[in-house]
This record gives C-alpha cells, structure tokens and sequence, in this order.
C-alpha cells in the first residue's frame, strides 16, 4: 500500500522550468488544495494554514511584488542577476500558491497553553511543511513543475504580499509555490548516502 504514496515523493522535484500553461483546469487545482488543507495534520488540529492560489494577471502581479521588493534589497553582482533571472521563471508560470498560517489563531493556543509558548512555533512550521509538501507532490503527479519559494519577509514583503492580495493581516506568509507545465524536466539531483543519516537501534 505504501508504495504509491513513497514514489508519489518521489515524483515531486524542484522544477524552474515553467510554462505560462496548466493542463490541469482550475477547478482541479482547487479540488487538490482544499482536500490538502482539510486533511493535512496539524499541532492541537489548530487548522491554522490558510491557502491563497492565484492565477493570470494576479500571478504575474505577486511576482511583479517580490521582484520590486526583493532586488532593491541585494547588492549589485551576479547573486542578484541570478535571482532577477529565477524571479522571471517563476512570474512565466501558470500560477501560485500562497501559503500563510493565521497568527490570530496561534496566538490564541500559545495563550490558552502557555506551557507550549516555547516549543508551538516550531510545531506550526512543521506543519506548513507538511501542507506544502503534499500540495507540491500532488501537483507533480498531476504532471505540473513547481518550486517552493521563500521571499525574505521584510515589512514592506509582509505587506506587499498580504495587502497586496486581499489577505487579512494576521495571515503571515510560509511560502510560495509557482507552478506551470514544465518547460523542461527538473535537473538532476544528489544525494548523501542514506546510511549515514538512518539507523536501527536494537534492544
Ligand atoms: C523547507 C524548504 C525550503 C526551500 N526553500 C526554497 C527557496 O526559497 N527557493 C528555492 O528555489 N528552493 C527552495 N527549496 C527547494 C530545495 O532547494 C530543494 O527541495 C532541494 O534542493 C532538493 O531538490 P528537489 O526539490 O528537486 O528534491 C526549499 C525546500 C524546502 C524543503
């Protein structure tokens, strides 16, 4: 049974390669991320992740925000022309999902478990990981390229992205995922020996 679900993972790639096309329907993209955000885990089931998935001109309009944001930020050099170039890619695509996890309701179970206040904010990141993880790998097996972004979130990021896009303010971004037909398959990958970083202790 398991098999599926292990070769779905690794189906899912970092993927620049995007075309301004989905041959996936909307409505498609839409069924995959609600049954995501549904059912994916979460500490305390706070069912704090929110999802904003855009297309078209709003697309290209997010990737528009990032870019006049994040440049100016970097020095002039080749980092910055690397990132100007990657920045393009990911405004070719079809679209974007936006992750973000509502503060409001964090906040509220920090004070309701103060005895968690440490250790909560780690759990919740984890939990957007997992929210991002399925959604990337259910687009991979449904044939879309996709990257995983994340934008530094300074203030004007912050609010470039949530007033931007009609998002209410507690909602503080996690990542970004834009998406398309691949243009190209993702490159090759590296991996550590996996012995290294597994083992069984016995009894
Ligand atoms: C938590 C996390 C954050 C990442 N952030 C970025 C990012 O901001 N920009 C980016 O281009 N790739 C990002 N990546 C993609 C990784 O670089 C990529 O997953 C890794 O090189 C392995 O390649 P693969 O995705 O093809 O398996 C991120 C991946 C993870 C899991």
């Amino acid at each position: 049974m398991s098999a599926s679900y292990l070769e779905a993972i690794t189906v899912r790639r970092s993927n620049y390669a995007l075309t301004n096309k989905s041959s996936v329907s909307d409505e498609k993209l839409q069924d995959i991320i609600k049954h995501a955000v549904k059912h994916c885990p979460s500490p305390f089931n706070s069912q704090a992740s929110r999802v904003v998935l855009v297309t078209g001109a709003t697309h290209i309009k997010l990737w528009e925000t990032v870019t006049a944001t994040l440049l100016p930020m970097m020095p002039e050099g080749e980092i910055k022309t690397r990132y100007a170039g990657l920045l393009d890619l990911h405004k070719g695509g079809y679209g974007s999902v936006m992750f973000f996890e509502d503060q409001a309701i964090l906040d509220e179970i920090i004070q309701q478990r103060p005895f968690v206040a440490t250790q909560f904010p780690d759990w919740n990141k984890n939990a957007a990981g997992i929210l991002h993880a399925t959604i990337w790998t259910a687009f991979s097996l449904e044939g879309l390229a996709a990257t995983l972004q994340h934008p530094p979130l300074t203030a004007e990021m912050i609010a470039g992205l949530n007033l931007g896009f009609d998002v209410p303010s507690t909602w503080k971004s996690t990542a970004i995922l834009p998406f398309g037909d691949p243009a190209a398959p993702p490159k090759d990958k590296t991996f550590l020996p996996v012995e290294d970083r597994f083992k069984v202790v016995k009894s």
